[in-house]
C-alpha cells in the first residue's frame, strides 16, 4: 500500500519538471493525480506535453487525467477544482506548482510582465485554494502545498555567482515572497480545521525548462545544482504528514527529518538529501 492510496490530488504546472515529477512520485504513491497546464498539447519547442504526462503515469499503472487551464486568466481558473473534482473525486491535496518566470531586470520588469507573474504565481494558487478549502474543511482533511523559491530573499552579497541571476528574478522572487507570506496566514487560519498548508522551494537549481536562464550557473557549479527527485520526495513528506504553515527548502526538509529520497516510481531508495555521493546517484 502506497502512502496516498485512496488521495486525490491536483497538481498544476505538472505537464513537465518538478509538477510532473511530483506527479509521478505521488502516483507512485497511490493517489489518483489530476495533472494541470495551460493546455493539452505542444507549444512552442517545450518538450512534454500535458497529454504526454497523463500517458506516462497512466501507462506506469497509475490513476491520472488531464485538465488543461491557463491559470493566468481568473475566469479560467475559476472552476478549476470543480472540474478536477469530476475525475476522481474531491481533492485531498492541492500542489499549487505552476509560475510565470519572466527574467528581466527590476528597473524595466513592465506591468504587463508583473501582472502575469502575480496572476500565476500569487493569485491563482490563492484562488484555487479558496475553491477547495470549503470541501477540505467539511471533511476535516486536507493538504496544500505552495512551490516557492529561494529567490524570495535578495541574494547576500557578495553574489555567489552572476550578479545578473541576483537582479532579473526580483520581480518573480517578489512574487513568491507574496505566496510565502499568504501560505503562512492562511496556513495558521485553517489548521484548526484539520487542513495543512506550507510552502516548499528548491534550495538549489533543478535543470528544467524553467530554469534554462540559470543553466550555465549549474554547469559551472554543480554543487548548485539538485536532483528533481528531491522537490518530488519533500512535496510528499509535506502533503503526508502534518506540518503547518511551514516555508521549507527541500534539501534542508528531508535532512531535517532524516527522510531518504526515492526514485519517482517509488521503487529505488536513491539516498540522504545531504551526502554530496548520493546527490550523485541522483543527478
Ligand atoms: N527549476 C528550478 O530550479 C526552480 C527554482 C525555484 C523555484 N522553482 C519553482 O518550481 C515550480 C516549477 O518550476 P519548473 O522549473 O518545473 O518550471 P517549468 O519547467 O517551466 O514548468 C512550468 C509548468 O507550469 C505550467 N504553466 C506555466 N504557466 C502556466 C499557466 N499560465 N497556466 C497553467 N500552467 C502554466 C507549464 O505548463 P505549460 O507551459 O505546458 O502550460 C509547466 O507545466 C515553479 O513554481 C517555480 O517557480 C523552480
Amino acid at each position: 500500500m502506497g502512502i496516498l492510496e485512496g488521495k486525490t490530488a491536483l497538481i498544476t504546472g505538472a505537464s513537465r519538471g518538478i509538477g510532473l515529477a511530483i506527479a509521478q512520485r505521488f502516483a507512485a504513491e497511490g493517489a489518483a493525480v489530476v495533472l494541470c497546464a495551460s493546455r493539452l498539447g505542444s507549444h512552442g519547442d517545450l518538450k512534454g506535453t500535458l497529454e504526454d504526462a497523463v500517458a506516462a503515469i497512466v501507462s506506469g499503472g497509475g490513476r491520472a487525467a488531464a485538465e488543461a487551464c491557463d491559470l493566468s486568466d481568473a475566469v479560467a481558473r475559476a472552476d478549476l477544482v470543480e472540474r478536477a473534482q469530476k475525475h476522481f473525486g474531491p481533492l485531498d491535496i492541492v500542489v499549487n506548482n505552476a509560475a510565470a518566470s519572466i527574467v528581466s531586470l527590476p528597473s524595466e520588469t513592465s506591468l504587463k510582465q508583473r501582472n502575469l507573474m502575480y496572476e500565476v504565481n500569487l493569485n491563482a494558487p490563492v484562488d484555487i485554494a479558496q475553491q477547495v478549502l470549503p470541501g477540505m474543511r467539511s471533511r476535516r482533511q486536507g493538504w496544500i502545498l505552495n512551490i516557492s523559491s529561494a529567490s524570495a530573499r535578495q541574494s547576500v552579497v557578495p553574489y555567489r555567482d552572476s550578479q545578473i541571476a541576483a537582479h532579473v528574478i526580483c520581480a518573480y522572487g517578489a512574487t513568491k515572497a507574496a505566496l510565502d507570506r499568504y501560505s503562512q496566514g492562511l496556513a495558521h487560519e485553517v489548521a484548526a480545521d484539520g487542513i495543512c498548508i506550507n510552502t516548499l522551494a528548491p534550495e538549489s537549481i533543478v535543470l528544467t525548462a524553467g530554469a534554462n536562464y540559470v543553466r550555465e550557473i549549474a554547469r559551472r557549479s554543480p554543487d548548485m545544482a539538485e536532483p528533481v527527485e528531491m522537490m518530488a520526495e519533500a512535496a510528499l513528506t509535506l502533503c503526508s504528514e502534518r506540518f503547518i504553515g511551514q516555508v521549507c527548502f527541500s534539501r534542508q526538509l528531508l535532512h531535517t527529518h532524516g527522510v531518504k529520497v526515492r526514485s519517482l516510481d517509488g521503487a529505488v531508495e536513491l539516498g540522504d538529501a545531504f551526502l554530496p555521493a548520493d546527490l550523485e546517484n541522483m543527478a
